[in-house]
């Protein structure tokens, strides 16, 4: 068996890899990611040497290099976790998010249908559902939920599961598609809420909350979105969305409050700034059908969870430091220098 993970030097694809690898010892696996700001080789450092993992840099959106890779690779599955992935990048620039998460989409789709494959699987969000108002606790997105979407980020990301599902229908690529809530754990890039608010309290630094902190998020271990890709492409039902999240749901403000107590660092970091553009409200997962389907659940709960990803931040300074010093202290300063 051979799988192309494409965004695999990135935090849920790099997080794929170590776990596919470890699970599934005999497989073949080849890495194809254009190395973005996001994308980061030290993430791939512990299979590098493997004899069964393979490394391309590419553009999932450059239709030649796409094609090449797939006239020269046998590929069996095939598991889409490339993307511009962060919201409020999507506010500066939506063009980029259009390019990769949608026409890059379309590449991919193109070479499955000339290739041919076993499984096209697309990793999307559950941000294509839209949000939830905050005084509904009882309201959760299932499959069939209505697409309805709020930032250019979701916006890309549900146009690439419109293309999926009509790649599908029209040319019988054998797709799956999953949507899964937000992500945390090791590898997560400091751009994000959970490690930035880790190295931000490391480093004595203020604690930048949205508004007033009260923007719900469902949150799960990456391990139990892996382990829930690994059932979806090899027991999951073909033209099938599964969502995946784990009734994991914590305000903003809990969330950095855990992260204070659990580093003993003082509440008074905390610093309120302008909220986000079209900030969506709450995001909740319904995932009753993969369950029911496919026997997943998740098992790592958020007391857990948090433990570990900060004792791995604790861990690997190294790796976050270096993100933190370089390019990137030049975004943090533009989006949040004058909030
Ligand atoms: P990430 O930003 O950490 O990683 C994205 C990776 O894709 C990087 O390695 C980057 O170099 C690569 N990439 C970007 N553009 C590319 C291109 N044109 N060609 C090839 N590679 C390219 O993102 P992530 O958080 O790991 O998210 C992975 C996927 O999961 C995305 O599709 C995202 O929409 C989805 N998702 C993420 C979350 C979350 O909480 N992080 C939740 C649900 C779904
Ligand atoms: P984020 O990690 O960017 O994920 P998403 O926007 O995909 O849910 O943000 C999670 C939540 O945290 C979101 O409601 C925005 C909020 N947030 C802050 O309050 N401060 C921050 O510095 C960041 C990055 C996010």
């Amino acid at each position: 068996m051979k799988i192309l993970v494409t965004g695999g030097a990135g935090f849920i694809g790099g997080n794929f890899i170590h776990y596919m690898m470890k699970e599934h010892k005999n497989y073949e696996i080849l890495c194809v990611d254009a190395l973005t700001y996001a994308g980061n080789m030290e993430t791939l450092a512990p299979v590098m040497e493997n004899p069964k993992f393979k490394f391309i840099k590419a553009d999932i959106a450059d239709r030649p290099a796409i094609y090449q890779i797939f006239e020269e690779e046998s590929l069996d599955i095939v598991v889409n976790f490339a993307a511009e992935s962060h919201v409020d990048r999507s506010i500066e620039e939506p063009e980029i998010f259009l390019r990769t998460n949608v026409m890059g989409t379309q590449v991919m789709l193109d070479a499955c249908r000339k290739y041919g494959i076993h499984r096209y699987h697309q990793v999307s969000t559950d941000e294509v559902y839209g949000d939830l108002p905050l005084d509904r606790p009882e309201l959760f997105f299932i499959e069939e939920t209505p697409i309805h979407t709020s930032s250019p980020y979701s916006a890309s990301k549900a146009s690439a599961d419109l293309l999926v599902q009509a790649y599908h229908r029209t040319f019988k690529v054998p797709v799956t598609i999953s949507r899964c809530s937000n992500n945390y754990g090791p590898y997560h890039f400091p751009e994000k809420l959970i490690p930035l608010m880790i190295a931000n309290a490391l480093n004595g630094k203020p604690l930048p909350v949205y508004g007033k902190g009260e923007n719900v998020r469902d949150w799960l271990y990456v391990e139990d979105h892996c382990r829930a890709i690994d059932m979806i492409i090899h027991k999951g039902t073909i033209g099938e969305v599964y969502n995946i999240g784990g009734h994991n749901e914590r305000t903003n403000l809990e969330v950095v409050k855990t992260i204070i107590r659990a580093l003993g660092a003082s509440e008074e970091l905390i610093t309120y700034v302008t909220d986000r553009a079209g900030h969506d409200l709450r995001y909740a997962i319904n995932p009753t059908k993969i369950h029911r389907e496919l026997g997943w659940l998740p098992t790592t709960t958020f007391d857990e969870g948090i433990k570990k990803t900060i004792k791995w931040y604790l861990d690997h300074k190294k790796w976050w430091e270096n993100i933190i010093s370089g390019e990137y202290q030049e975004y943090y300063d533009k989006m949040y220098g004058n909030k």
